[in-house]
């Protein structure tokens, strides 16, 4: 088969930058800085990198190689895939687990993308023009506290998802977002430099990021001087499920758009040119914001509204900022947006093939769906602040946690991580030699694919395993 029923990219370079518009997203400028900040910063970050080198890069080669040969949604095609290797179907379990973790994680992602939709318009109004710290801290718990607000930006946010997997694989989307990425690129730049010369604490910033002390990555909240600290493998389980997340690996976004990419273009280079702008964008989110918190005397753990509260007092305060300001939570939107486009097209796919349904009933039941699950993540910040659905499991991460926090858990440091490993078990050792190498298109000796193997073979299951072994506490 040499095209899908949903069409095909029409190029590598659009397939490229669909890819890097799925993973860049609130991952790398929301979720990437307050993670870090949360786990102690350089040692966390020095984790995740190695996480992207060793886990990541491989696991995004194999999605993108058996979306490829598989030519279908995930659940159809790791099917016909199990069938050509004469195994169990069982294995579309991957695509499965995939669709559930991308409607959890689209549920929450679109109440996030709902808060940047509202910056917008706060921005153009010059809300925080001169504003210090207290004023914009002040904005955001107004905006979190309000469910009705939240409600009417989530709704916005899931239409525009919606409209536009409707339309399917558009050219719209395609040119749209060759333009949207540049931009947000040269955005980044121009306030990692407002960041370096204006902010007085640039250097503090990258200290925090790069300094390597893994005393804060396993013991957190406790200063070396305490001696009865308690150790935690979360944060390194954190590390691995950002890199999932940030790289939009583990439930089946990349294999969706390896099934659309054209047979003559090589997995391998495509594979690293996604990653290295992935990390390249997290890392100068990071740039752009750890000075301005410590020039304000912010809090690096403060949590989800780290770059809501830090980066409006940058732009209150710099020339030009109203302008710049509103363009970068427009950008963050359509960095949101295009990444939400590959969450919602692998089980929209699926019942196109599966169901024969339309692309646009698909999309709008599907939607729904979505929008109706995200009101849990809409309260969770507001009339459920104080609801904890599993605080029965006293002395787990899940005690504490919200609708929202239960959600980004699950998927990122459960959900990716598993699918990650089965994707790698399936293409290292379930899958057939002669077709594996014949859709890496490898011709023996080649030492990209001979590293790729045993990457996938024994590095990415062995971390996997280990990173989970060690956060449930088995090597304390
Ligand atoms: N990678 C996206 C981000 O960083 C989120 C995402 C995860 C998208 C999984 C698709 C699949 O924002």
């Amino acid at each position: 088969m040499t095209n899908t029923p949903h069409g095909q990219w029409s190029s590598r370079w659009i397939f490229i930058l669909a890819a890097t518009g799925s993973a860049v997203g609130l991952g790398n400028i929301w979720k990437f800085p307050y993670t870090a900040g949360e786990n102690g910063g350089g040692a966390f970050i020095l984790m995740y990198l190695i996480c992207v080198a060793a886990i990541g890069i491989p696991v995004m080669m194999a999605e993108i190689m058996l979306g490829r040969r598989g030519r279908q949604s995930p659940i159809n095609a790791m099917h016909t895939l199990a069938l050509e290797a004469q195994r169990h179907p069982i294995w579309k379990i991957i695509g499965w687990s995939g669709v559930v973790a991308g409607c959890l994680i689209l549920s929450f992602y679109s109440v996030i993308a709902g808060w940047a939709i509202a910056y917008i318009p706060k921005m153009a109004l010059g809300t925080f023009s001169g504003a210090g710290a207290e004023q914009a801290n002040a904005v955001f718990n107004g905006l979190i506290g309000d469910p009705w607000i939240l409600l009417v930006w989530h709704s916005l946010f899931m239409m525009m998802v919606i409209t536009v997997i409707a339309k399917g694989l558009e050219k719209g989307l395609e040119r749209a977002v060759s333009i949207l990425m540049p931009t947000l690129f040269i955005l980044l730049i121009a306030l990692v430099l407002y960041a370096a010369f204006s902010s007085g604490a640039f250097m503090q910033g990258v200290q925090f990021m790069f300094a390597t002390d893994f005393h804060a990555l396993f013991y957190p909240g406790c200063t070396p001087e305490q001696t009865a600290c308690e150790f935690s493998g979360q944060g390194v389980l954190s590390a691995m499920g950002l890199a999932f997340f940030s790289l939009s690996i583990g439930m089946g976004a990349i294999m969706m758009y390896g099934a659309y990419l054209p047979k003559n273009i090589s997995i391998t280079s495509s594979a690293i040119t996604i990653a290295v702008a992935d990390t390249l964008v997290a890392l100068l989110a990071g740039l752009a914001i750890f000075p301005i918190v410590f020039a304000n005397h912010l809090d690096p753990a403060a949590g989800p509204g780290l770059v809501f509260i830090t980066l409006p007092i940058a732009f209150g305060h710099m020339g030009g900022g109203t302008v710049f300001g509103t363009l970068f939570f427009l950008l963050l939107v359509f960095a949101a947006w295009t990444s939400a486009f590959s969450l919602l097209e692998p089980v929209v796919a699926w019942l196109v093939e599966s169901w024969r349904m339309t692309r646009t009933k698909a999309a709008i039941g599907c939607g729904i769906f979505i929008w109706l699950l995200g009101l849990l993540s809409v309260f969770s910040f507001n009339i459920l602040s104080d609801f904890k659905p599993l605080s029965f499991l006293s002395s787990t991460p899940f005690a504490d946690q919200t609708f929202f926090d239960l959600f980004d858990y699950l998927t990122s440091n459960i959900m990716l991580p598993i699918g990650g490993l089965l994707i790698a078990i399936f293409a290292a050792w379930v899958m057939q030699h002669a077709a594996r190498r014949e859709e890496m298109g490898a011709e023996p000796p080649d030492m990209s694919y001979n590293t790729w193997l045993f990457l996938i073979r024994y590095i990415t299951p062995i971390g996997v395993a280990l990173i989970f072994l060690n956060a449930i506490g088995l090597f304390s």
